[in-house]
């Protein structure tokens, strides 16, 4: 059985020390709760905070940390960047790749999304590559189109071996920050046939153990539903983890499972 994950993004939300408090504050509600049915729990701080939230986490088997993003190089004359082996050197364990901001409002593109997968795998951080389609694409029903190429253009041609520490997060981009979620039947439809396409193009056994996360106006009252669904391995929860209890309260829907 796919072991569940539930991953905060921060986004460009909060400082330094509301950062430790919100860090500190999951860590000590995760700690009451049986280890061996938590999901894995990762927080996805802005760079400058990444390493206040690790030493915050201490070493922990249940709880890590991720970053947002991450350059496509590995090092040099790229002023603003932050390479993997930055973010690896804080404690992070993973890095959120091609999320629809960053798509949509940095512009990044399919090969540099595929290029920032290669140095995160690589680096032995594991990526959480967001895909998920726009409201207009979903309407003239060229969703599933639309994901197959994201996910075709950042994995083809790599092997299930250099990938085994892949995590999708299935996002749909009208459902992020808008409080309207995917319906349980629309997630669950859209994440089997992520996994079937990596059964395709991966095997079996590959696309069984991959983790495929669902994103987009998840909340306490809805995540149980979501986390139902046979395909939907956990969260990448936005809004809904900028305040703990909202998030334990995920974190826990995803126990009861
Ligand atoms: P919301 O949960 O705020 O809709 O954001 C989802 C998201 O973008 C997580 O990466």
């Amino acid at each position: 059985m796919r072991k569940k994950i539930v991953a905060g993004n921060w986004k460009m939300n909060k400082n330094l020390h509301e950062c430790i408090l919100l860090a500190d504050d999951i860590r000590a509600g995760l700690e009451p709760l049986p280890k061996n049915q938590l999901p894995t729990v990762i927080l996805a701080p802005a760079f400058p905070f990444l390493y206040a939230v690790s030493q915050t986490l201490g070493v922990n088997q249940s709880i890590t940390t991720s970053a947002q993003n991450c350059s496509s190089e590995k090092s040099g004359a790229y002023t603003g960047e932050v390479s993997v082996d930055m973010i690896r050197s804080t404690g992070a364990k993973y890095v959120i790749i091609g999320h629809s901001e960053r798509r949509s409002l940095f512009l990044e593109t399919e090969d540099s999304i595929r290029k920032k997968l290669m140095v995160c795998l690589e680096a032995e951080l594991a990526p959480i590559l967001c895909i998920g389609e726009k409201s207009e694409e979903r309407k003239e029903a060229r969703h599933f189109e639309v994901v197959k190429k994201q996910i075709d253009s950042a994995t083809g041609n790599l092997s299930p071996e250099i990938l085994s520490k892949l995590v999708i997060a299935y996002e749909p981009v009208w459902a992020i920050g808008t409080g309207v979620h995917a319906s349980p039947a629309q997630a669950q439809e859209m994440q089997a046939f992520i996994r079937q396409s990596f059964a395709q193009s991966k095997g079996m056994e590959f696309s069984q153990t991959l983790p495929i996360l669902y994103g987009g106006s998840c909340n306490p009252g809805n995540a149980k539903e979501l986390f139902s669904c046979k395909d939907v391995d956990g969260g990448l929860i936005g809004g809904a983890s900028l305040n703990a209890s909202d998030f334990l309260s995920i974190i826990k829907a995803a126990m009861d499972l």
